[in-house]
């Protein structure tokens, strides 16, 4: 079959507003839009600015009212906690009702915050959508992150409610919930009313009285009594979720979407980008608290009328490197989607993919990766053991949806080992130079997008228009900042290189170097720091930490050390991933005083450099590299 590809962009090219007027059509309006875009709305313009609508009727009421009653909406499959359960639409719809009406009885109403700090769950997917269906806006932490990185949180989006349970179950171990809640809580200046924790049974949190109350009790009360909330009317503008997103400073951006432009876009991808039919089965195995999994765990599948999967587990050791395999066969799933570093990890514990033969994985017809660079061995391997397409897109937790892409549902176009391949419709993708001027074909530079950004992506972030100008839109006017650097090749494929900021992506999780070095600088006896990301092979990068010691500090370095890698665990999180910190005596600069961190991160990674020529001292590199070999690197 030829692509439609072209096709496609090219109506989107020639009247965006007519091509998101169509797109729309697939949606339940409340008050259909009778204006596609406003130019003058928000920082850049809203879309469907006069429409009001509910995502969670979308997303449920109405594929139970519409005939998918009994069909398996969502999929727990748990090889942590041994425990599988399938909840058809209309059983997802009647549990999410009653827990909303819950929320309301707790107080709360249309606008309030509320945050969920929940494992993989499949209450964590109906906390999510009871929000929605009442109109409070979610902001979902990762349950990776430590408590400080919680009470930053809680105290930008003042929600007041939390949505918990009593642990994650992470392999060889539990992940308490609880202290860290009380103690981000402790932390945080904005205090929440109430907590609505769920008890699990790998672990009882202790309540604390008149604040905490009990998941269960409260649920099985508003049944018992027939509660269930009716799906609120809301404006396409106002806001569904807050998601927050490492920035360059150590206060996380919180990247806000709506209600409307988001079901349509998302809507519009699952048949045209993903090639999903309502009735399949789609699986995004990452988290809900990443925004894969916002986007293709929770809203899209769901809005689309296909089932969805909420796997607590991990690609190997949950048994065993068969865990993808397992699932797939098991629930027939049409389309997998992860991150590269997912099918390293599986490639490496099982590399002539012995597993698989004890499955039947027929049912698969693509994967998708994203959230990092896939790496063309990588891809290369998929391709071989799975016998399908693997398509490779990029975006970003501001966008919602992918920007390139392959659309396979539009018709698969050649794959190129390396490039996510081409701008979906909405996306208008530019190579530019510092001064904003387009670059020629096969050179680097900056990527932008020619606003207004098509609708799911960020209006904003949250109570913050300034910061959102200052992140992605004065740097390049007229253009949206993405912060990746790339190239297009002359069939007009995009290259995502890497980021042009501090930003570093560890096993497809995004982090902040600068978040880690304003760490380390809080070690008492750090005068000095920088922290870079050094290529790792099942991470795809890992931070490394050099710290340069106070005058006069007569500890021993290795003590210091495994205390600054305990101090990232403790204030940043696990999910950090920080392993390796080393002392050193000085830091390399420039005369002017940057720490030459491009330099560093070239030894670090056993690549060819040279000593830049604005260097204050060169000795320095040569000190760096002989520090790296003390520890191995
Ligand atoms: N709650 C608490 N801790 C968590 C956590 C969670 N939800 N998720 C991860 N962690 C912990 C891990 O247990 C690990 O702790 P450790 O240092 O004690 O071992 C640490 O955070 C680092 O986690 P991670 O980087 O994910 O490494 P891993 O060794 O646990 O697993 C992979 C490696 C490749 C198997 C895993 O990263 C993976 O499956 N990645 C898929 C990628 C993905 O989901 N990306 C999201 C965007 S698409
Ligand atoms: P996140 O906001 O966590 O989704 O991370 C977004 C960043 O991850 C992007 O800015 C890229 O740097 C990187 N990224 C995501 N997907 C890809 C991809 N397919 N190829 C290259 N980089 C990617």
């Amino acid at each position: 079959m030829s692509s439609r590809y072209l096709e496609v962009y090219g109506a989107w090219q020639a009247d965006p507003h007519a091509f998101w007027a169509q797109a729309a059509r697939e949606i339940d309006w409340i008050r259909p839009p009778q204006k596609i875009f406003d130019p003058d709305g928000g920082v850049y313009g809203h879309w469907f600015p006069d429409a009001t609508c509910n995502t969670c009727y979308n997303a449920l009421d109405r594929h139970v009212d519409g005939g998918r009653a009994d069909q398996p909406g969502l999929i727990y499959d748990s090889p942590l906690a041994d425990s599988k359960r399938i909840y058809t639409y209309a059983q997802l719809r009647d549990e999410v009702a009653a827990l909303a009406a819950v929320m309301q009885d707790m107080g709360i109403v249309k606008g309030d915050r509320v945050i969920v700090y929940m494992p993989m769950i499949a209450e964590a997917v109906m906390a999510m959508l009871a929000c929605a269906r009442i109109g409070a806006v979610h902001s979902v932490v990762f349950g990776g992150f430590a408590a400080k990185e919680l009470a930053t949180r809680i105290n930008d989006a003042t929600p007041r409610l939390i949505l918990t349970a009593s642990c994650g179950i992470e392999p060889g171990r539990i992940v308490k919930y609880k202290p860290l809640l009380d103690q981000a809580i402790e932390l945080a200046a904005a205090k929440p009313e109430k907590v609505l924790l769920l008890q699990r049974p790998q672990e009882i949190a202790q309540m604390i009285e008149g604040r905490d109350y009990d998941w269960a009790s409260l649920m099985q009360a508003a049944k018992e009594a027939g509660k269930a909330a009716p799906c609120v009317e809301l404006a396409a503008t106002d806001p569904l979720y807050i998601l927050y997103t490492s920035g360059t400073t150590g206060i996380p951006k919180g990247v806000v979407r709506d209600n409307g432009g988001h079901m349509v876009a998302l809507k519009w991808t699952m048949k045209n980008l993903y090639g999903i039919e309502p009735g399949e089965a789609f699986w995004a195995a990452s988290d809900v608290g990443w925004v894969v999994g916002h986007s293709y765990i929770v809203y899209a599948p769901l809005l689309h009328g296909a089932t969805t999967i909420v796997y607590e587990g991990k690609p190997i050791g949950t048994p065993d490197a068969g865990a993808f395999w397992r699932m797939i066969d098991e629930y027939k799933i049409a389309a997998l989607f992860t991150a590269p570093t997912a099918f390293r990890a599986i490639r490496k514990e099982d590399p002539e993919a012995k597993h698989l033969a004890r499955y039947d994985v027929s049912s698969l017809r693509t994967l998708f990766l994203a959230g990092e660079r896939a790496d063309p061995a990588t891809v290369e391997w998929a391709e071989t053991i799975l016998g399908v397409p693997v398509i490779d897109h990029w975006w970003q937790t501001e966008t919602g949806w992918g920007i390139v892409g392959n659309p396979v549902g539009l018709g698969l176009l050649p794959v190129k080992h390396g490039s996510p391949t081409v701008p979906m419709p909405g996306y208008d993708v530019r190579i530019v130079d510092e001064a904003a001027n387009p670059v020629e074909d096969g050179r680097m530079g900056s990527i932008v997008v020619k606003l207004p950004l098509p609708p799911g992506c960020l209006p904003t972030l949250w109570q913050n228009d300034e910061r959102m100008r200052e992140s992605y839109l004065s740097e390049f006017p007229g253009y949206y900042k993405t912060a990746d650097a790339g190239y297009r090749d002359a069939d007009g494929y995009l290259y995502i290189m890497g980021r042009t900021d501090d930003i570093i992506n560890v096993a497809g999780h995004r982090l902040s170097t600068g978040g880690m070095e304003e760490v380390l600088a809080s070690h008492p006896n750090v005068a000095e720091c920088a922290v870079i990301g050094m290529k790792d092979a099942l991470k795809g990068e890992a931070p490394l930490g050099f710290v340069v010691l106070k005058a006069g500090v007569d500890r021993d370095p290795a003590e210091i050390e495994k205390e600054i890698v305990a101090l990232v665990r403790d204030k940043i999180g696990p999910v950090a991933a920080f392993k390796t910190a080393v002392v050193v005596d000085r830091l390399p600069k420039t005369r002017s005083g940057k720490i030459l961190r491009g330099t560093m991160k070239k030894i670090a990674d056993h690549d060819e450099w040279t000593a830049p020529a604005t260097i204050d001292d060169p000795m320095i590199l040569d000190e760096i590299g002989r520090a790296l070999g003390r520890k191995g690197i």
